[in-house]
């Protein structure tokens, strides 16, 4: 069901209009009001998908009501019907934020064009909501330990300074996760977060991955490119795996973070970025640069926050939430029902070791839906979940 608003004071043209579009679609619900007040008020009061209105009219004109509408309903299309004398208007009311507009007499076709097109826009607006919201939602952190507890206030600490964070745990503990909230929750989350694998660019490459490069720099630069620390400006970079990162690399980095300038390979020029690093490892830096890995400065510049995120065979209470939240999240990405774990399941359950930490409960919650009973037992778990 479309539900569209028609404010229209001269009564004749709000008769047509109304049976035009009652006419042509029995999805189409169609209200009316006869002047903008009067239409105003039941906007304020309903949903509209679509709110068609005249520019000329007494008390308040169209244009008062467009500004109006924008300020409290924002994502209802306004379509404008203008008569004569303003068609300069109508051409204003675009600027001011309406999605169109037709003229008097209304032609019949571009009528419902213009309503069908403002109809699919008004949904597509809705879902890209919905979407976005789906994709923050990836990034939520389950679990109530205190450990977690822990982890999620220095992060709302943490998040809206500036400073540069080192993220350290085991694999699949959630740093990426860690990583997102920090970006999100800061002042920054406007501007992209760009993800950099340390350890999954080749040495050679690295340099040009994060700096960019000039043509002619290398047999395959054939053009000028910006690189990653670029991409990121004003924004946020993530140097995950933080620990594979070759020596010389490390040196380039460590010039960019003390200086905040870069230089694409192969210029001469220094560019000035405003990015701020956070990075990740699940390697032990102080090992490493016992063993002459990795260098102690870089480790100072990155680690001026560390936050570790614990193994989850420290924080067993967390998986009861954990199994629940991946249970549902998999039916939804499956769109089918979810299944419930049973009690002795889930005790079971937080009695593994969980060497693989988050992300293989998450491997083994999605077994166990594929493999076992429409109720998950604790039969199931000793079948289908052991290691
Ligand atoms: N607290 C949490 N709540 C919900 N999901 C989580 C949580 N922590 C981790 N996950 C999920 O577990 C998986 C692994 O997390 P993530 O990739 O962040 O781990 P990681 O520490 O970066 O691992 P690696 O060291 O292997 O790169 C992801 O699917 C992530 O969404
Ligand atoms: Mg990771």
């Amino acid at each position: 069901m479309s539900k569209i608003l028609i404010i229209e004071d001269e009564a004749s043209i709000r008769r047509v209009l109304v049976k035009i579009l009652s006419e042509e679609s029995d999805t189409y619900k169609v209200d009316e009001a006869e002047d903008g007040l009067q239409g105003l008020e039941k906007i304020k009061n309903e949903d509209y998908d679509l709110v068609l209105c005249d520019i000329k009219m007494p008390k308040m004109d169209g244009e008062e009501v467009l500004e109006a509408v924008k300020k409290i309903k924002p994502e209802i299309p306004m379509v404008m019907i203008s008569g004569h004398g303003d068609l300069e208007t109508a051409v204003n009311t675009m600027r001011l934020g309406a999605f169109d507009y037709i003229s008097k007499p209304p032609d019949l076709n571009r009528l419902l064009n213009t309503v069908r097109h403002a109809l699919d826009r008004k949904q597509l607006v809705a879902e890209n909501k919905i979407l976005k919201k789906k994709v923050s939602k990836n990034y939520e952190m389950i679990g109530e330990s205190d450990a977690i507890n822990q982890i999620k206030e220095m992060i709302d600490k943490v998040a809206p300074t500036e400073a540069r964070v080192l993220i350290t745990g085991p694999n699949g503990t959630g740093k990426e996760l860690v990583a997102h909230q920090l970006h999100e929750k800061s002042e920054r989350s406007g501007a992209p977060l760009i993800e950099v694998n340390c350890a999954a660019i080749p040495s050679e490459l690295i340099e040009s991955e994060l700096f960019g490069h000039v043509k002619g720099a290398f047999t395959s630069a054939v053009k000028d490119r910006a690189g990653k620390f670029e991409a990121a400006d004003k924004g946020t970079i993530f140097l995950d795996e933080v620990g594979d990162m070759s020596l010389s690399a490390q040196a380039k980095v460590l010039r960019a973070l003390q200086e905040n300038l870069i230089q694409r390979v192969g210029a001469d020029k220094d560019i000035k970025v405003n990015v701020r690093v956070v990075a990740a490892t699940n390697k032990d830096l102080k090992k490493e640069i016992a063993e002459g890995r990795f260098r102690e400065d870089l480790y100072h510049r990155l680690a001026v926050i560390l936050i570790k995120v614990p193994a989850l065979n420290d924080r067993r209470d967390d998986i009861p939430l954990l199994v629940n939240h991946f249970a549902e999240k998999i039916a939804s990405e499956q769109g089918t029902t979810v299944k419930k774990f049973s009690v002795d399941a889930i005790k079971l359950l937080q009695e593994y070791d969980w060497t693989g930490n988050i992300r293989e409960l998450r491997n083994v919650v999605e077994r166990l839906i594929i493999l076992g009973g429409t109720e998950i037992s604790e039969n199931d778990v000793k079948l289908f979940a052991s290691k």
